[in-house]
């Protein structure tokens, strides 16, 4: 692990104060141009906040190879993680935010992401820590801008009062379209939607998993 942070992840690193790194991003007002992260153009740009231990992210990335996945996850050992997954499958696309995202996301212009990823996020059952919880109608405001018309916004979770929350607040927003037109459309996951650790944990201890997917409005 510790030869991977040394090695390998100064090349993927997006420092969120700019400095010493070879993706850093170029201050413009403090606006970041997500496809200048990237050495070489990418077609689309995706985003996944919580990647956990990377495993999504890095399917994708293989998957997707004109692709740039940007990820973001504080929690160490999951850069770690993905970190070894982007070694053992030779990952140029990604680019990683060691950090939380919300400052980053302040700074992405709008309709800078095409696809936009956040798999099951903590719950925060507790009603006193909900404004914890990364899906608001504030952060669902946020995700909007950032997606192009026709961009795509994925949430997944196992819990069914976060999976009422998120659908209030997504389906409240005119310019997010729930693509589901059947129970199989959220209860079954996509094939291009490969499983997380969390959702494993979850079909493990007998919970069912909601995979939510929304079209931007045109
Ligand atoms: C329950 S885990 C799910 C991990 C992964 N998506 C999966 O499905 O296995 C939620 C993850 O979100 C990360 N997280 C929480 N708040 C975050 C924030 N503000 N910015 C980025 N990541 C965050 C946590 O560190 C944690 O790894």
């Amino acid at each position: 692990m510790q030869s991977l942070m040394r090695d390998l992840l100064p090349a993927l690193l997006i420092a969120s104060d700019g400095s010493e790194c070879p993706h850093s991003p170029e201050s413009n007002a403090g606006q970041i141009e997500p496809s200048s992260l990237f050495a070489a153009p990418m077609r689309e740009i995706w985003l996944e906040i919580g990647f956990g231990a990377g495993e999504h992210l890095a399917w994708q990335a293989e998957n997707n190879p004109d692709v740039g996945l940007i990820g973001c996850e504080p929690y160490i050992n999951g850069v770690a993680s993905l970190l070894r997954h982007a070694s053992d499958r030779d990952l140029s696309n990604i680019r990683i935010l060691p950090d939380d995202v919300r400052p980053f996301l302040e700074r992405l212009p709008d309709a800078c992401l095409t696809r936009l990823f956040v798999l099951f996020p903590d719950p925060w059952p507790k009603r006193r820590h909900q404004e914890r919880r990364i899906v608001q109608w504030e952060t669902l405001a946020t995700f909007s801008r950032l997606l192009k018309p026709g961009g795509e916004l994925r949430l997944a979770t196992d819990d069914p009062q976060y999976q009422r929350w998120m659908l209030i607040r997504a389906t409240g927003r005119s310019d997010l379209i729930w693509l589901a037109q059947r129970p199989g459309d959220w209860k079954v996951r996509p094939d291009d939607w490969p499983e997380t650790r969390y959702e494993a944990k979850a079909i493990k201890e007998g919970r069912s998993p909601a995979f939510l997917r929304f079209r931007k409005a045109a």
